[in-house]
């Protein structure tokens, strides 16, 4: 069962299950997620009881947990809201998984991490979130650890591939998009992070399952890098014009919520369980500069 397959991330899980011959049952929150490859049902998990309806009705062995109010600084006006999406809804499937016998892994997010150390955390080093979004995140992964031994956390970091179902952007859309427009791209030099490629962290999310893998993976992309040198090498892949992208300081910004500075993950351990690399940023924009057509 995916939860949230009307999501970036939640998509492209749902439809590698599928390919992978698992039964799938995907939610949808408000945007209905249109498939003829699986199931799908509407879903909102700040609803106990229908969180319990669906998963004693389709009774699944793994749950992912992918939606989440995922927009920062909204989170940052809302708080009540971000803690009932993020830590309540999970806590809600947390209960009902267990009761019902599923796994579940959760998903989650390098902002747990303060980002001073200035390289990238492995998964034991403690958290030490920033913002309203990162404290409620944080909570998500406690309740999934607590709830069960047999469930897993994966955290990752600025999520990027095409949106198959939405027109929702995500940084690296936003990028191609701004550039073929020849508008302007400011890019922050001193936010460093690790560019997860979807369909590639879906492969990840649906192996660490089949393999029964249990605990905290960091299951980003390897990289390290600022999202400044992101944008450089978005233009060099799509042959798009550098000059648009301007440099700046996250202290020239209006951004509401704090960002950390390094939040980048060491994903060693999730490549050793799996005995598989993680696909490198250029890795993943050859592939969706390959795969744009298919949109
Ligand atoms: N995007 C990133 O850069 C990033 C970085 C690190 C970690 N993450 C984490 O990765 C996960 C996936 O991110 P994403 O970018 O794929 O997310 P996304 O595209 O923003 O999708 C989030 C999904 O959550 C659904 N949702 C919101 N409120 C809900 C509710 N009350 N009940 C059920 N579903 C609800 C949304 O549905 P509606 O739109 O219909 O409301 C949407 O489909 C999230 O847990 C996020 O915290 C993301």
């Amino acid at each position: 069962m995916v939860i949230g397959a009307g999501g970036l991330l939640g998509q492209y899980v749902a439809a590698e299950a599928s390919v992978l011959g698992h039964e799938v049952l995907g939610t949808f929150h408000e945007t209905s997620v249109p498939s003829s490859a699986f199931e799908t049902t509407r879903l909102d998990i700040t609803e106990s009881h229908e969180v319990d309806a669906v998963l004693k009705r389709f009774a699944p062995d793994a749950v992912v947990l992918t939606s989440a109010m995922t927009n920062v600084d909204l989170c940052e006006r809302n708080p009540s809201k971000a803690w009932a999406v993020n830590a309540e809804g999970t806590l809600n499937v947390a209960l009902a998984c267990s009761s019902t016998g599923a796994r579940l892994l959760y998903v989650s997010t390098d902002y747990v991490f303060s980002g001073v150390k200035g390289a990238p955390y492995l998964e034991f080093e403690s958290p030490e979130p920033q913002s309203v979004y990162a404290r409620t995140k944080l909570e998500g992964e406690r309740v999934t650890m607590d709830a069960s031994t047999r469930n897993a956390v994966c955290r990752i970091s600025v999520l990027y591939g095409w949106n198959r179902v939405s027109r929702k952007q995500n940084f690296i859309t936003w990028i191609i998009d701004s550039l073929r427009k020849g508008k302007e791209v400011p890019l922050f030099f001193d936010q460093i992070a690790s560019p997860t490629y979807a369909p590639h962290c879906a492969k990840v999310i649906v192996r660490l399952l089949e393999n029964n893998s249990r605990g905290m993976f960091h299951a980003s992309g390897p990289d390290c890098v600022s999202r400044y040198d992101i944008g450089l090498a978005v233009a060099k892949t799509f042959g798009l014009d550098k000059a648009l992208i301007k440099r700046v300081a996250t202290n020239e910004s209006d951004l509401i919520a704090k960002r950390p500075h390094c939040s980048c993950l060491d994903v060693g351990k999730v490549e050793g369980e799996l005995n598989m690399k993680m696909l490198t940023l250029e890795d993943g924009l050859i592939d969706m500069r390959s795969t744009e057509d298919r949109k």
